[in-house]
């Protein structure tokens, strides 16, 4: 298929090009608009068997151009490290895998669009999802005003339609069943959604995993790993140092192999409804554990507890499209502040779908044996805690000073039905 001369089309357009069906149609539907297509594929590490063939079928399909970007690296040091630092669980449970590949491929798509002199950008997000609001928010902050087509938003076809519409244009249906699942992965994990498990009661079949084993086939003897962390990033396994895309592949293979990383959730959607979804995170959910552990040895309570709000804050602006607010980047930069100490190696055991970590060492560590133990070498100024309690408690005994009277009356309290737990010991029934 011949692409249009430039003089007699509206200009480009810069597609998010996966190599699938809705995508690889959406490059003739562009052009029947009037737009030249310029393909920008993603690699975030997903596994796809043919990567390297993509933009020769984004070429074959009419595109005049077509870009692979490794964004592996950027997606680890900007996207899941930054995750990492702040523990980030969507609903305390989503390790955010899918929700931090939007904002990358918006910025490439950004990115490209400048280089290209585009008129405009293009994802294949349908008008459900929330994959269109963080695309399109991301791309809005980084190019204000940019112009955004949708075409399978747009389009409201069937399944049967298109696959009529790309026999027509020659483009390669697959052959064997497609999946029953709409799939979306990269380095920090895998999400399953739709077909059978829309039903909230259903057991999600074998068929829906594909990154981890069963823990119930599982090894029956515990692996155990030991992950070092240099300021909140982990950078070795057992000693052995590894750049990021080596760890996270690693510990993906290794903790999935340990049935570790499932989680099946109904979440609460930005676009207003519920969605069950499966994901596989073995790296994801074994380093937070991990990072989680190192944090408890080396990070003051009041931080943890700011900490820990913020975490919840981080995730939801992730999941929610939000990745480049000015929230986001100040939350970012308190994270960055709290990671300083955030060095050290921790222990983890895998097995049969858990990730537990074991032990944690580090030399920032504010955990103090001498002032912990309950044996010989006991540092701690136990005199000191009478006068602690006093001054403590004082606010709590004034109150019942002041409204009690002086003193809790169990009898009538309990009479009052205030305190039935009560009732058996004060030889009164209640
Ligand atoms: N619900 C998840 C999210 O919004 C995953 C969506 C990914 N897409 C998919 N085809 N499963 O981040």
């Amino acid at each position: 298929m011949a692409a249009k001369k430039a003089a007699d089309t509206k200009g480009k357009v810069v597609l998010a090009y996966s190599g699938g069906l809705d995508t690889s149609v959406a490059i003739p539907w562009l052009m029947d608009q009037g737009y030249e297509v310029v393909t920008m594929t993603a690699d975030v590490g997903q596994q796809a068997d043919d990567l390297d063939e993509i933009n020769e079928k984004a070429i074959r399909t009419g595109a005049v151009t077509a870009h692979m970007m490794d964004l592996r690296g950027e997606m680890i040091e900007n996207f899941i490290w930054p995750g990492l630092k702040a523990n980030a669980l969507y609903e305390g449970v989503y390790p955010l895998n899918s929700a931090y590949s939007r904002p990358l491929i918006a910025k490439a798509l950004i990115y490209v669009a400048q280089r290209e002199g585009a008129v405009a950008i293009a994802h294949g997000c349908t008008g459900k999802g929330q994959d269109q609001v963080r695309i399109e928010v991301c791309a809005n902050a980084l190019d204000p005003g940019v112009a955004v087509l949708a075409p399978v938003r747009d389009w409201h076809w069937s399944r049967e339609d298109e696959m009529e519409y790309a026999v027509k244009h020659d483009i390669p249906v697959p052959i064997t069943r497609q999946s029953p699942y709409s799939l979306d992965d990269n380095l920090w994990g895998r999400s399953c959604e739709c077909g059978v498990l829309e039903d909230p009661w259903n057991t999600p079949p074998k068929g829906a995993y594909g990154l981890t084993a069963d823990p119930t086939e599982a090894p029956d003897k515990p692996e155990i790993v030991e992950i070092t962390f240099d300021k909140g990033v982990p950078v070795a396994l057992d000693g052995k140092k590894l750049n990021g895309i080596k760890l996270i592949d690693q510990l993906n293979k290794l903790a999935g192999k340990h049935g570790v990383g499932r989680i099946d959730m109904v979440e609460n959607r930005l676009v207003g409804f519920k969605s069950r979804e499966v994901y596989e995170c073995p790296a994801a959910v074994t380093l937070i554990t991990a990072h989680k552990a190192l944090e408890t040895i080396v990070l003051s309570k009041d931080v943890m507890r700011v900490k820990s709000d913020l975490e919840k804050k981080f995730a939801e602006l992730a999941y929610e499209g939000c990745w480049f607010s000015p929230l986001m980047t100040a939350i970012q930069a308190f994270m960055d502040t709290t990671q300083e100490v955030v060095s050290g190696t921790v222990r983890v055991r895998l097995y049969k779908g858990s990730a537990v970590a074991e032990g944690s060492k580090s030399e920032n560590a504010i955990y103090r044996y001498d002032l912990a133990t309950y044996s010989e070498g006991d540092a701690f100024d136990h005199a000191a805690s009478v006068g602690f309690i006093k001054v403590w408690g004082l606010p709590i005994k004034t109150w019942t000073q002041t409204h009690e009277k002086g003193k809790v009356n169990f009898k009538s309290a309990v009479k009052e039905k205030k305190l039935t737990a009560l009732a058996p010991f004060c030889e009164i029934s209640a």
